[in-house]
């Protein structure tokens, strides 16, 4: 079905936004004549580089057309079929990838409650009861995502505790970082403190929801975990031939810091938009906001009513919880206007 979305900017997802000038101006500069195919290029050399000054200069860079990609092959690279991946029940790895981790890594997922979309050291233990029997699937990862599905954020002592528990119990940490430029953003940390010093082993590293076209990172903080990735990312789809139109892109978000301004801008968006609808009585917010997402009780009819004129997702029809995303290119314009029709629908 094809939502028609009426003003230019909606708060349906942050996938919904355009490609950050800075960023499609790095296209159009790297569309400059020839260059070696598949990432032997000075655009792909550029991008690791920086890669490795945000990281650290062991981790290991690999770029993938998406998200999904991004999970899978990581996931994938830490994994044999008898293992199991623990995380969150919202995990995106386990509500929106079509059970494409089970298929390619072969895995059980094993999801646990999760309200605010974050899983606790406590919640894994009660899963390793039967590590070493072979009738059981043998718990291998955690994975979190960095910032949740939830809006909500793992701090770095949170991560920190997380990857001992893995690293003391034989297994790794996994984190899908679809969003953790908006995550580094709002705990106003380096991209290193919640990724390689909090313990984490595995990185998907988002681009396309902070402003790039497509494109995201799977990152390695232990190489020995990515010694096949290169023919795994190959075998998994994920190799782009033009590579170079992804690393540009990359080298434009981590100079100059435009990841951190286009996250702390989403953010700070975030908090407004949940701000004042916080002050309809009507409404109640019902996540922290710590990113760029807003979770909302919106009285049921009012629901279809709203999203005639802005298009955005229902997270939770029984409670009539939805979603609305702040992205790069949010303005205050867009939040007082939407802000206005709500308050002019719901009376
Ligand atoms: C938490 C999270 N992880 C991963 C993804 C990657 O998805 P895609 O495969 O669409 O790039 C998304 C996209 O919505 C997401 O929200």
């Amino acid at each position: 079905m094809t939502k028609q979305v009426k003003p230019g900017r909606s708060f349906a997802s942050d996938n919904n936004a355009g490609v950050h000038p800075t960023v499609m101006a790095a296209i159009a500069a790297a569309n400059d004549g020839h260059v070696i195919a598949y990432g032997d290029d000075p655009y792909t050399a550029r991008a690791v580089e920086l890669f490795r000054r945000h990281l650290g200069k062991d981790a290991e860079v690999y770029f993938v057309f998406g998200g999904t990609g991004a999970n899978v092959l990581g996931l994938k690279a830490g994994t044999e079929s008898h293992h199991a991946i623990i995380c969150a029940e919202t995990a995106h790895i386990n509500v929106d990838e079509c059970g494409a981790p089970e298929k390619f890594t072969g895995c059980k997922l094993l999801p646990v409650a999760s309200p605010d979309g974050k899983i606790k050291v406590e919640q894994i233990k009660p899963l390793l009861h039967e590590v070493g029997f072979e009738h059981h699937v043998q718990p291998r990862v955690i994975s979190v995502s960095q910032a949740t599905e939830m809006g909500t954020v793992y701090t770095p002592g949170e991560l920190h505790g997380l990857a001992k528990f893995a690293h003391g119990h034989d297994m790794l940490l996994h984190v899908d970082g679809a969003r953790i430029a908006n995550a580094a953003a709002s705990l106003n940390v380096k991209l290193k403190d919640i990724t390689r010093d909090a313990g984490v082993d595995i990185l998907s590293f988002g681009g396309a929801k902070n402003g790039m076209m497509y494109g995201e990172a799977v990152v390695f903080f232990d190489q020995s975990l990515a010694r096949n990735f290169k023919y795994t990312r190959k075998q998994g789809t994920h190799l782009p031939s033009k590579m170079r139109f992804i690393s540009a892109q990359f080298e434009a978000l981590l100079s100059n810091e435009l990841w951190r301004q286009n996250a702390e801008h989403a953010n700070r968006m975030a908090q407004r938009l949940a701000s004042e609808l916080a002050k309809i009585p009507q409404i109640t917010i019902t996540q922290k906001v710590e990113a760029n997402g807003v979770f909302a009780l919106v009285p049921k009819k009012y629901v279809p009513l709203l999203q005639k004129q802005y298009f955005f997702y229902i997270w939770n029809e029984a409670t009539s919880e939805v979603r609305l995303m702040a992205s790069f290119d949010t303005s205050e314009e867009d939040i007082a206007d939407f802000v206005a029709l709500v308050r002019k629908t719901i009376r």
